[in-house]
């Protein structure tokens, strides 16, 4: 597709991944709206980066019909959603909690399921309309302390193929991108972003292979697609 003029609803815009995502998008020419759940920053990236924003908190689940219809009304339309917020704990089996179960599947899972619930009324209506999903590497492969996180992602991962079901015949392409270790403010405290490291990936590969997938012509898409730093040792 064409990303000039396209109308992106990304959420977690507002750092890392998200935030290098609407950058390479309002650099193609697209519309894009970013959402977050910390309003000062949210403002301030918006006005950075001069792009549209909704203070939104995909845990709540009561606002997301009306957030999205602001969302889409400000961006008069929607092409593609790119469902990017997200978080995670990582603790041992032995030390989780029903809290960290529910705080993580709630943003990782259940939002993503009531937005793009939302955001499919208008691709059917419209006849097109393309989600990206961002997954992670650990939605398929377990790994020692990732039972919250890595089995959330399992589940968005899941919800990624049964959508690609659901949709290809109403010409919506629905993609998953797993990215590897990105040193971003993900699962920092403090929520400050953490350096970038040479041989790590860097938000923009991340953002790189969205762009890249979404401009293959609408004839095509890549279903599921890993990043790895090629040498992180
Ligand atoms: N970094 C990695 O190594 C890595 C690897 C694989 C996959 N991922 C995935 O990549 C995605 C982006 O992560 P990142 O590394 O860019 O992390 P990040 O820098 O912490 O950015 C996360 C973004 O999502 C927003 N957000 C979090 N929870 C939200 C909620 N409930 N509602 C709305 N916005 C919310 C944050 O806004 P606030 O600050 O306002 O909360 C922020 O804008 C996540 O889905 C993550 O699971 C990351």
């Amino acid at each position: 597709m064409d990303l000039k003029g396209s109308k992106v609803l990304l959420t977690g815009g507002s750092s890392g991944i998200g935030k290098a995502t609407a950058i390479a998008l309002l650099n193609k020419g697209a519309d894009v709206l970013i959402t977050g759940r910390d309003k000062a920053k949210l403002i301030s990236c918006a006005q950075e980066l001069n792009c549209k924003y909704v203070l939104m908190d995909s845990s709540n689940f009561d606002e997301i019909p009306g957030q999205c219809k602001e969302a889409v009304d400000m961006l008069d339309g929607v092409d593609i959603l790119i469902n990017n917020a997200g978080i995670g704990t990582f603790d041992l089996l032995d030390d989780i909690s029903i809290k960290d179960l529910q705080a993580i599947y709630n943003t990782n899972v259940f939002g993503v399921a009531l937005i793009t619930q939302e955001i499919i009324k208008h691709f059917k209506e419209q006849g097109s309309g393309n989600i990206i999903n961002i997954g992670s590497t650990a939605a398929t492969k377990g790994f020692a302390h990732g039972t919250v996180y890595s089995s959330s992602k399992f589940a968005l991962r899941g919800m990624t193929q049964c959508w690609q079901s659901e949709l290809r015949m109403h010409n919506v392409r629905v993609m998953l991108v797993n990215p590897s270790e990105v040193p971003t403010a993900f699962n920092v405290d403090d929520r400050k972003e953490k350096g970038l490291v040479d041989n790590k990936l860097h938000p923009e590969d991340i953002a790189h292979a969205i762009v890249s997938n979404l401009e293959m012509a609408n004839r095509g898409f890549i279903p599921e697609l890993a990043v790895w730093a090629s040498n992180p040792f």
